[in-house]
């Protein structure tokens, strides 16, 4: 069942990116989370001119003739596959290895078939396994770029020329995906390693002390990081979905609030 979820988000996701469509919703600032942080947007904000990239899109938007999606895509996609819990999904799933913890791996599984003949499950000591440890690296885009998610979402409660608020359904669809990756991202083995780890007494020092409260508050979140990354998984296929949808007209973007600073403050 884990597997068929997994191949079926890779797929998807895939698919999505090679489209080269953002799913940018007419009248706000909706982009599917598939595109975020939305590089020719980026690119533009910062005054770099990429000629020969870019291009105006059919809906009369800033893009790329190369989907934006395949440049950032690696950076969740890396996150992801080097994280602790998905690991041992995909071990078990599709290497069959190992099944459980001091279990030596099947002669015959195909990671053994991966290490090569005469080789042994060696835990991340060896190649391509070693691989593994760039997670905490990865930790660190995924944050970065979850910074980058936040400030996406908070243009999507404005007007498009940020003359006023709009506060749409799919202001809260964006709002969801964020918390849901924020509480993956930040409930990650390699935070909390970063907050209380390679300290021998959380009670020597305040600063100490105050690594260890937050390392505490994070050891709760951390329980539950299986069930965050499995949530934010598939919440970004939904809000892909949505913003889709929404951009092609097929469904109306319900909106709650909608108003001018003039018509708010005036
Ligand atoms: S351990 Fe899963 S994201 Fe870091």
């Amino acid at each position: 069942m884990s597997a068929l979820a997994l191949i079926f988000f890779i797929v998807y996701a895939t698919v999505r990116a090679l489209q080269n469509q953002p799913s940018e919703v007419p009248g706000t600032h909706y982009i599917s989370p598939l595109y975020s942080p939305y590089l020719p947007h980026l690119f533009h904000t910062f005054g770099i001119s990429l000629p020969g990239l870019e291009k105006v899109l059919p809906n009369g938007s800033l893009g790329w003739a190369l989907s934006p999606a395949l440049f950032i895509m690696w950076v969740p996609a890396g996150f992801r596959a080097t994280c602790y819990f998905y690991r041992r999904v995909y071990y078990r799933a599709f290497f069959t290895a190992p099944v459980a913890c001091a279990v030596d791996a099947k002669p015959k599984s195909p990671l053994i078939a991966l290490l090569g003949e005469g080789q042994k499950y060696w835990g991340e000591k060896v190649f391509p396994m070693v691989l593994m440890n760039l997670h905490r690296y990865f930790f660190y885009m995924a944050a970065l770029f979850i910074f980058l998610h936040v400030i996406d979402l908070l243009t999507c409660f404005f007007l498009p020329d940020y003359s006023g608020l709009r506060i749409g359904v799919g202001s809260f669809v964006i709002l969801a995906d964020v918390v849901l990756l924020s509480l993956y991202a930040f409930s990650c083995h390699s935070w909390r390693h970063l907050l209380g780890g390679q300290v021998d007494c959380f009670s020597s020092c305040p600063l100490n002390e105050a690594r260890g409260h937050a390392w505490e508050r994070q050891s709760l979140l951390n329980t539950k990081h299986g069930l965050f990354g499995w949530i934010s998984l598939f919440w970004v296929i939904i809000a892909d979905i949505y913003m889709t949808l929404a951009s092609q007209g097929v469904i109306k973007d319900f909106v709650f609030y909608s108003n001018t600073w003039k018509g708010i403050f005036g």
